[in-house]
């Protein structure tokens, strides 16, 4: 399985934009399996752009309900009818500015399992708590009722480790210091063997804070990290296909060992 490039255009882009990120990748088409996730407004857009290129196309959140009276939400189904690839979930934005909770974001993540999309579920801990240790303990909260709720369909999903605080929002630049990724990550892969047992080395884990076209590679050449979620370097389609290349030289991600744990042991552990 290819390395993962998922740009995350958050409230940004337009429909120029997306043929001109069309325009790049087929100049250069990306060797890794890349997405831009965007507006919903813009994902029929994306489908018309992007259908005859590379690229894929993503959606930022998305209802746990089927349908139904939830004005303004969206639903899963929905963006399926657009050969919709993945939902980010539980994006730090969404978390920490709409209150998301863990049960809400593992609801929305088996109802994007239920209609075929693939779930990008975003997890890290704040600045406060990675200042108090507390990141096992909040990575292993967030894990833990995705886990229960998923079972074995957690395999199918994308872990994006993308702490608040590592957003190019917060000026952040370099300062995820590849020793504590590499720990962080190594924590990661504990937690889901302990957690997610033989589901746990198909779970594909992304890192995502401030990644730009320069860091791009020392990122991805980590032990453990499957890709990468960009956000403000999405933006910029030479930085996008830059950072995909960088994903293609690196190669396919070294495959984790699982835990001989079923899943169904999870429960009676806790
Ligand atoms: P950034 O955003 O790459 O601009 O830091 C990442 C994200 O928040 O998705």
């Amino acid at each position: 399985m290819a390395r993962l490039v998922i740009g995350n255009w958050k409230m940004n882009g337009t429909p120029a934009l997306l043929r001109a990120f069309a325009a790049a990748a087929l100049r250069e088409p990306p060797r890794c399996e890349a997405a831009l996730c965007v507006p919903h407004p813009l994902l029929a857009a994306a489908r018309t752009a992007f259908g005859t290129t590379a690229l894929r196309w993503g959606a930022q959140d998305c209802s746990a309900e089927l349908d139904g009276a939830f004005t303004g939400e969206v639903s899963a189904r929905l963006l399926a009818d657009l050969d919709t690839r993945y939902v980010i979930l539980g994006h730090p934005e969404r978390r920490l500015g709409h209150g998301e909770t863990d049960g809400q974001i593992a609801a929305k993540a088996q109802r994007a399992l239920a209609v075929g999309l693939t779930p990008v579920v975003c997890i890290g801990e704040t600045a406060e708590e990675r200042d108090g240790e507390q990141t096992s303990a909040v990575l292993r909260r967030q894990l833990l009722q995705l886990a229960r709720l998923l079972g074995r369909r957690l395999a199918a999903v994308v872990l994006a480790y993308a702490p608040p605080w590592a957003a190019s929002r917060h000026g952040c630049g370099d300062c995820v210091a590849p020793g504590l990724l590499e720990d962080t990550f190594a924590a990661i892969a504990e937690l889901l063997a302990f957690h997610a047992g033989l589901s746990a080395a198909s779970v594909r884990v992304i890192y995502g804070g401030s990644v730009d076209a320069r860091n791009a590679g020392a990122l991805l050449s980590l032990p453990g990290i499957g890709g990468v979620l960009v956000g403000a370097a999405s933006l910029r389609p030479a930085d996008f296909i830059e950072i995909c290349k960088a994903a293609a030289r690196c190669g396919d991600p070294p495959v984790r060992a699982a835990s001989l744990w079923p899943v169904i042991a999870t429960s009676a552990r806790e």
